[in-house]
């Protein structure tokens, strides 16, 4: 008898096995005080579940840590370079393939070599450190989300599209010549890990071509938006994650990955396109600050384990597995009335701190405040995206409110189980009956840069 199991398990067993720290509301309390309201500032070995961020937090496989005994430490041509240059450009269909040791190294180099004051950037979304790397050029980095994308309630498939029709009366009103790249983010992270469309891409691209521009993609997470396209989007049912990924790169002229999300290593990135005389200017930049053109920063042994992630992560089983674990913690929470972002994104739940907590004012940081909440009810570990990560100050140096205040659960990948989402789900329930005594914060001492790294806080006074 033929038959489809209810069940989503965790399509792999655990051969290493690292404690995770049981503590007493008490202890948690002390840490959330001595860590004066900053999740940033606890140790990590006082977190029960660290939602932190989805970012080089992932269990290796067997098969990634036997790569990494092959790894060659040649500092030029080693064999672990032209391993992981093989996957890259297979996957990709790029010429040329640069290492970098993150994300954020891949932006840097790229954009120091093509913005400068008086040029854009143009995005469905900017990641953060995307757009720090453009602005720290001199250059504007510029949002065209979706329509709808900022209602957080309502669920569409794909609200990590762009806005085409608003993204081309921006490139009219600027001049083609002033707009240096168009970067499409898959999944789009700032907004929800939700995903982009085939559709929208080819939109995008199409959009590009007409005005001479490039598109590039920013592929941290290309595995979960190849399978949100394949389970959502008509005529891509039947096609493999890794063919659908392949179509997404051939759009596009370039791309960038911060592989410590979907190819599941700690550390690694990469640059790539088929521009020669772009990616030799590029490539001064990396010998300059990463490395050489075939290592970039990282140790032989990590392009290793990149390759054998990169090709892991297209596997359905576990991808199903991924999007649908959660999609439960997200679902629960939508079942207690909790306002997140709908439909959960690819590798995290986030929260609409603001509704959720209607008694905390907006200049009392709602966000920061359910993210301490969060810890010391269950010692889970979340990060504020909110007035705190945003940093907008009025003269007297006061925080001033924001439009948004999520609260982000980023789920690392391949870590935990569905006993642990279960046990998210039980603090979120003591949570929703004991809200009302959750409180505001204060902020005692902030930097001008980055504040939410480093910032002090105390609960607000007559509390
Ligand atoms: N692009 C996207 C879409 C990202 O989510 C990140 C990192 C980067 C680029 C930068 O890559 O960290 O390797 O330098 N996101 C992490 C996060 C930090 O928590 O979402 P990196």
């Amino acid at each position: 008898m033929d038959w489809t199991p209810k069940t989503i398990m965790e399509p792999f067993k655990i051969k290493a096995v690292e404690p995770i720290a049981i503590t007493t509301r008490a202890e948690r309390k002390a840490a959330l005080e001595a860590a004066h309201y900053n999740p940033f500032s606890i140790a990590a070995e006082k977190v029960t579940i660290d939602f932190l961020t989805d970012s080089g937090t992932g269990a290796m496989s067997a098969a990634q840590w036997a790569a990494l005994m092959n790894g060659d430490e040649s500092y030029a041509g080693a064999r672990s370079y032209y391993r992981f240059e093989k996957v890259v450009k297979e996957l990709t269909g790029f010429e040329e393939i640069i290492p970098t040791h993150q994300g954020r190294a891949a932006e840097k180099i790229l954009f120091q070599t093509i913005a400068k004051k008086g040029i854009y950037i143009i995005s469905n979304s900017h990641f953060d450190t995307t757009r720090a790397n453009v602005e720290y050029t001199g250059a504007e980095a510029v949002d065209f989300p979706a329509e709808g994308a900022l209602d957080w309630e309502k669920p569409a498939p794909f609200k990590g599209n762009a806005n085409v029709a608003a993204m081309e009366k921006f490139i009219k009103e600027k001049g083609a010549e002033n707009i240096a790249l168009c970067v499409m983010t898959v999944t789009n992270n700032s907004l929800g890990g939700q995903p982009v469309s085939m559709q929208n891409l080819k939109e995008v691209k199409e959009l590009c071509s007409k005005y001479g521009i490039k598109m590039f993609l920013d592929t941290a997470r290309f595995a979960e938006n190849a399978y949100f396209i394949k389970t959502r989007e008509p005529g891509y049912e039947n096609r493999s994650i890794k063919e659908i990924a392949q179509e997404m790169y051939r759009l596009a002229d370039g791309a960038w990955q911060s592989s410590k999300k979907d190819a599941i290593v700690n550390i690694g990135g990469w640059l790539a396109m088929n521009d020669k005389d772009l990616s030799l200017r590029c490539r001064q930049l990396l010998i300059l600050m990463e490395g050489f053109n075939t290592y970039g920063g990282l140790a032989g042994r990590d392009l290793d384990a990149m390759a054998v992630g990169l090709e892991e992560v297209l596997n359905e089983d576990y991808l199903r597995y991924r999007i649908v674990s959660t999609e439960y913690l997200g679902n629960a929470m939508l079942d207690m009335g909790i306002p997140i972002i709908n439909p959960p994104g690819g590798h995290g739940v986030y929260v609409d701190a603001k509704k959720y907590l209607p008694h905390i004012k907006p200049d009392q940081f709602p966000a920061q405040s359910l993210t301490c909440a969060l810890y010391l009810e269950g010692g889970i570990r979340a990060v504020e995206i909110g007035m705190l990560m945003f940093g907008k100050r009025d003269e007297n140096g006061k925080f001033l409110p924001a439009d948004m205040e999520l609260v982000r659960l980023a789920i690392p990948r391949r870590v935990y189980t569905q006993s642990h989402l279960d046990y998210v789900i039980e603090v979120f329930g003591h949570l929703t009956a004991h809200k009302e005594e959750i409180n505001g914060l204060e902020v005692v001492e902030a930097a001008d840069i980055l504040p939410h790294f480093t910032a002090k806080l105390r609960p607000v006074s007559g509390k």
